[in-house]
């Protein structure tokens, strides 16, 4: 009966809700996690949890892989994505963002840089691959609970495709699209910035037909693997651009050429970098736009990459003082140096430049890559975790949206929160519903447990401080109150 009233007053909480998250959004705001900071060192590290809900229309879960022998989607990390052999469930814990926002949508990506692209064309080439990668899709995405597929290879046709790929994409893409229509799973895509891979990849008028949200990936215009200082994503051009080439190395001139090539304003998200590639000078004195610079940065304490850091990184350097801050008049691009440093980034002057021209264009939104380079601890005094998405946020959307309150209470914060499942679905899930931590009693730690086909999809959630979680009461109580505790 005590679970019942629970249930009831939860139920009622959640419909509220709904309405409130339903009015807010007007610009989609897609967010990418990189899964693996999880295994970033201190602060840098940052687990499903970390993710806030509030701040996205859609979050994608990058990546998953394809297994080259059988034409399946697979977890690129097993032990972290899934809950099989005491693995930490990050799948699953991912898709249930949406108790906290019923309005998000999770997708999984599968692809990413360091898929290459020889896999899925070699899948996308056969219609019996195709068939196969796509059925299992549908399974794997079914049996996580994600609302639908990011497709991120990088890129159809270059990196050891073949030129057949421009052709076998749509084929591919449309074939998936049939396959999700009865699901109501979303299909979208990442895109790259470059023209010639736009040129060498995409039907774009195409591919419009059949994917839901087109996702820019408007940044890495410059980095180190150039000779001189560049910025990550300048929204224009610069009068320093001195070839043809690099007049295309601009979100302005990205944007554009995804709607003159046929993508309707409407299915585009614009991509914005939480951060930034720095570099080192040749000559300290030689501090400008496009300066000598044969060496990436150093690589930062969290990231651990010579030549990309992130946000959270930067703004925790930038406090350390002796910097200066400039913003190039003509790319409205922001950069910082300090002696022989010197790194491009976006701030929160930026994300404001580049949410008012989404808007002015009338595009669908905004992502990001990626949410756990945003100062999401809230460490550099910005008064705000996330300050750059929560720019993002307000600037598109106005108020942030209120979380539904956990089933209980939310878990506790602090490092000893989020203790894992340190046993299989099947041990933790004596029925259907909620249950008891198996491993001790009088334990604060229960787990809901959801029956899928022939596993079960378990959720590990946390009463409220000074509480426990009484199995013969099926709730949380006061410590005092369950015969469980001694
Ligand atoms: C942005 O691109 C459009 C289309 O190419 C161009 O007409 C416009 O001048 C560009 N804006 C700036 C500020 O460079």
């Amino acid at each position: 009966m005590r679970a019942a009233a629970v249930a009831a007053l939860v139920a009622v909480t959640i419909g509220v809700a709904v309405n409130e998250v339903a009015g807010a959004s007007n610009y989609l705001a897609t967010c990418y996690y990189g899964t693996w900071a999880v295994y970033r060192p201190g602060d840098g590290k940052f687990d499903v949890e970390d993710f806030d809900p509030m701040l996205c229309t859609h979050g994608i879960y990058g990546f998953a892989g394809l297994d080259e022998a059988t034409h399946k989607i697979k977890s690129l990390d097993p032990w972290n994505d899934l809950y099989d052999n005491y693995g930490k469930g990050a799948y699953m814990r991912f898709t249930d963002l949406k108790k906290r926002n019923p309005e998000l949508k999770t997708l999984l990506g599968i692809g990413g840089w360091n898929e290459g692209s020889t896999k899925y064309s070699e899948m996308a080439a056969s219609a019996s691959f195709r068939q196969t990668f796509i059925a299992s899709v549908v399974d794997f995405l079914k049996t996580y609970n994600f609302d639908g597929l990011d497709l991120d290879w990088e890129y159809p046709a270059e990196r050891g495709g073949k030129t057949i790929d421009k052709e076998d994409y749509v084929q591919l893409i449309k074939e998936i699209k049939e396959a999700f229509k009865p699901e109501g799973f979303l299909l979208t895509a990442a895109v790259g910035p470059g023209k010639t891979t736009i040129d060498d990849s995409y039907k774009l008028t195409e591919m419009a037909k059949y994917l839901d949200i087109f996702n820019v990936m408007a940044y890495d215009y410059h980095g180190s693997w150039e000779t001189y200082t560049g910025h990550v994503s300048p929204p224009y051009m610069s009068p320093l651009d001195i070839t043809n080439e690099m007049e295309t190395f601009n979100v302005n001139f990205t944007v554009n050429y995804y709607l003159d090539g046929g993508v309707p304003k409407e299915k585009m998200a614009m991509g914005i970098p939480l951060y930034g590639h720095g570099f080192t000078l040749n000559d300290p004195a030689v501090h400008g736009l496009y300066a000598p610079a044969n060496q990436p940065q150093p690589a930062c304490p969290y990231t651990r990459q010579a030549g990309i850091c992130g946000f959270n990184e930067i703004c925790t350097m930038l406090n350390e003082g002796g910097w200066t801050t400039v913003r190039d008049p003509d790319q409205q691009a922001v950069y910082s140096y300090k002696d022989r440093i010197w790194v491009g980034y976006d701030d929160l002057e930026s994300v404001k430049i580049k949410t008012d021209y989404i808007k002015s264009l009338g595009l669908a939104g905004s992502m990001v890559w990626s949410v756990e380079t945003d100062d999401f601890r809230g460490l550099c005094g910005f008064g705000t975790k996330n300050p750059l998405m929560t720019a993002i946020w307000t600037n598109l959307n106005g108020d942030i949206p209120t979380p539904v309150p956990h089933t209980t209470t939310p878990r506790p914060t602090g490092p000893t929160a989020s203790p894992e499942p340190t046993m299989s679905p099947t041990e933790i899930c004596k029925k259907a519903g909620l249950n008891p931590n198996p491993v001790k009693k009088c334990s604060p730690i229960f787990y809901d447990c959801v029956q899928n086909g022939d596993h079960w999809i378990v959720t590990m959630e946390v009463c409220a401080a000074g509480t426990v979680f009484d199995g013969s009461l099926d709730t949380c109580v006061w410590i005092s109150q369950s015969d469980e505790c001694d």
